[in-house]
């Protein structure tokens, strides 16, 4: 098959130090092309490069049977992620990974809290924060309170600094955080205890979920909140990331790993539907479960704790491609996109007139 990789080279997390984006870009496609090579697939590289014009060109004249999609924004901004898919779903093009739906459900640290509601799924309690107006409403919370960045991923602006143990400590501390982050921040309860990953992948049997992974905190200092800094996660040199290694699978009784599974599995069948996800979890004292983050799309570089995971499900990183490969074109099979004509875009010998026509 002819597969093409997508990415965006100056934009894949920009947030980060060049070293860093630099390794991260590299060790994912380096990994993908590994596995795509194993199965004789043809392959080509579409740099987005922020010019969606030539995008769309490249692909009209490449015609991919398939586009791995590892582009996480456009123009630096992550909202952008779920267009380029959508534009995708427009070209009928067959992708990997997740809809623009779901990518824009999860976008938000906010909004997946709205569906887990709904299934009576717990998650910590948390309210939004943009701006002085904001700051009553943190009296609804149970202290101590951690406060994240409302859009980043990839622990972007968390810290141990970020987490308060009242809510005049948090005030005082929100006019530094909006200022870095101010398209909003989440003030969320903090929620003391073990924390775990659970990855999990679409098949046509159903979702399959991967043995659970566990963070296992080993600080050499007595700290009072243990959690996947944006050092633990980025810096191998830092004391942070030597003392927050993944142990997978966890140890987790029979019934406690089901019962993470089972939620996971929900979670995934309602919020992302489509691809890969990872759901970050915690779990208190007492076992009760919490859901942290919901991740579509998260990272399978070689060393992510997804590629752990799959392996310990008994999976290659070549296995795990092509299942993604395959669902993404079972995927465009779907009625829906029946109405998409091939015909229904066009664009000059330029590309630059670019006209989109509904063929319906
Ligand atoms: N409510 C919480 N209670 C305890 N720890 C938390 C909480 N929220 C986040 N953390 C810690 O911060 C890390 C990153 O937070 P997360 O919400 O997953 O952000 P990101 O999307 O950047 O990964 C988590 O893996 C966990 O260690
Ligand atoms: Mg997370």
């Amino acid at each position: 098959m002819k597969v093409a990789l997508l990415y965006n080279d100056p934009d894949l997390k920009a947030d980060l130090e060049p070293g860093i984006t630099d390794r991260y870009i590299h060790n994912h496609i380096i990994a993908i092309e590994e596995s795509l090579k194993e199965k004789n697939h043809e392959i080509i590289k579409l740099d987005v490069k922020n010019d969606v014009q030539r995008l769309i060109c490249d692909i009209q004249t490449d015609k991919p049977d398939v586009v791995v999609n590892l582009c996480e924004s456009v123009f630096g901004r992550a909202e952008f992620e779920m267009n380029v898919v959508a534009l995708l779903e427009l070209l009928k093009v067959p992708y990997t990974g997740a809809s623009p739906i779901a990518l824009g459900i999860c976008l938000n640290k906010y909004n997946h809290r709205l569906f887990l509601k709904d299934m009576k799924i717990k998650c910590p309690g948390a309210v939004t924060v943009k701006g002085v107006q904001d700051f009553k409403s943190l009296g609804k919370l149970k202290f101590p309170v951690i406060v994240k960045p409302l859009y980043e991923d990839g622990s972007a602006g968390i810290s141990e600094r970020n987490i308060f143990s009242s809510p005049q400590e948090a005030m005082e501390n929100f006019e530094r955080l909006l200022g870095v982050f101010s398209e909003g921040l989440l003030a969320e309860e903090y929620i003391d205890g073990r924390e775990f990953n659970c990855f999990l992948v679409k098949t046509k049997n159903g979702v399959k979920s991967f043995p659970v992974s566990e963070i296992k905190f080993s600080f050499p200092d007595k700290r009072k909140y243990k959690i996947i800094s944006y050092e633990a996660k980025w810096n191998p040199e830092s004391i942070e990331y030597k003392s927050t290694m993944p142990v997978c699978p966890a140890e987790l009784s029979k019934s406690l790993l089901k019962k993470i599974q089972d939620v996971c599995v929900k979670i995934f069948n309602v919020m992302v539907k489509k691809g890969y996800a990872r759901v970050d979890l915690r779990m208190d004292e007492r076992n009760n479960l919490y859901i942290i983050d919901v991740n579509p799309n998260p990272d399978i570089s070689p060393d992510a704790g997804a590629v752990r995971q799959m392996k310990a499900g008994g999976w290659t990183h070549t296995d795990f491609v092509e299942q993604i490969l395959e669902e993404g074109i079972e995927y465009m099979k779907n009625p829906i996109f029946k109405q998409v004509s091939a015909d229904s875009v066009h664009t000059s010998e330029s590309g630059k007139d670019l006209k989109v026509t509904a063929a319906v």
